[in-house]
């Protein structure tokens, strides 16, 4: 039996379609979701629906039972980033008790130095809950997933084919931007296939790009000019102001175009390429897609 966490979320959704895809029986795939109102597409589906939240370890010990094989999807909990750290320890906890053999965890690309990037508590928080998952004798796989493409069209603005201008400040930084649904079908093939215990996979696109390249891409497919304009940070935090954008989301902003300044997610492998057995969407591919 195969259990997803977060299976109402979109990175655990589409996982369990790649696992049925790749002929694994819905009764043996398991869904943990907290909210079970969200879960019908599942039990329709054949798929054992189980109770239970990262917060709750009594809920997740329970849920684990008759498991063998885990894919812990990282919390998406926004109030404190430690919240997650202890999320993550309690779910690794509650599998060891229950008695799983293996568990896959959701990571992120990170390069040496990332303590002293802008995303360092994310970063933290991923590196501490690696090295609890290696210490804990349960066998392991860690996929390193690189930044979503899916996060380009929030990066560069709803209007940006009304207005032509891209506006934030990642400066020339590049980032190997990759699809979701793909980190999702990587995922699915590691928990069918063997040889995956105890490596620590970078799943990432094999080309990164700029936000000038991401303008270049939309311009071309829009047939306008699209300009980039990376502000300086104060500026595109005013800017933002301006516009109505609530703080939580312009600290994000600020804090994402930061990290792809500073290099800190241009990690480039070919491990996505092998697992898809094809060559990975390309940022211009999905740009045409979406726009
Ligand atoms: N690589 C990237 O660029 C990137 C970008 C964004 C996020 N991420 C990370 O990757 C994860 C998966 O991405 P996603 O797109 O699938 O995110 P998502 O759609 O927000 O899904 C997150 C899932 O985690 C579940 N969850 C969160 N806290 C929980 C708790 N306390 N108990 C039980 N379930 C809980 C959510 O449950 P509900 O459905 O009940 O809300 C949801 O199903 C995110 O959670 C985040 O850690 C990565």
């Amino acid at each position: 039996m195969i259990l997803v966490t977060g299976a109402t979320g979109q990175f655990g959704s589409k996982t369990i379609d790649h696992l049925l895809k790749k002929g694994v029986k819905p009764s043996e795939i398991s869904a943990l979701v907290r909210n079970v109102a969200n879960a019908d597409h599942l039990k329709s589906r054949g798929i054992k629906v189980k109770v239970g939240d990262y917060t709750d370890y009594d809920s997740l010990v329970k849920a684990f039972q008759g498991v063998e094989k885990l894919l812990l999807i990282s919390s998406n909990d926004r109030e404190a980033v430690e919240n997650r750290t202890a999320q993550h320890i309690n779910i690794i906890k509650a599998a060891k008790e229950a008695n799983i053999k293996y568990v896959v965890y959701t990571s992120f690309v990170r390069k040496t130095n990332f303590e002293n990037s802008s995303i360092a508590a994310f970063q933290n928080s991923h590196a501490q809950t690696e090295a609890y998952l290696i210490d804990s004798d349960i066998e392991y796989t860690i996929l390193q997933n690189g930044i979503y493409l899916e996060m380009i069209p929030i990066f560069a603005g709803e209007k940006v084919a009304e207005t032509g201008a891209i506006l934030f400040p990642a400066g020339d930084g590049k980032a190997s931007y990759v699809l979701r649904e793909e980190l999702a079908e990587a995922a699915a093939h590691v928990l069918t296939t063997e040889g995956h215990g105890k490596q620590i996979y970078s799943l990432t696109n094999s080309t990164s790009v700029s936000f000038g390249d991401v303008a270049t891409a939309i311009g071309n497919q829009l047939r306008k000019d699209v300009k980039y304009q990376s502000l300086e940070v104060g500026v595109f935090e005013s800017k933002m102001k301006q516009f109505g954008v609530p703080d939580l989301y312009i600290g994000m902003f600020t804090m994402w175009a930061t990290a792809q300044a500073e290099g800190t997610m241009d990690v480039v492998n070919d491990t996505l390429e092998e697992f898809l057995g094809r060559k990975p969407t390309t940022m211009p591919q999905f740009i045409a897609q979406v726009y």
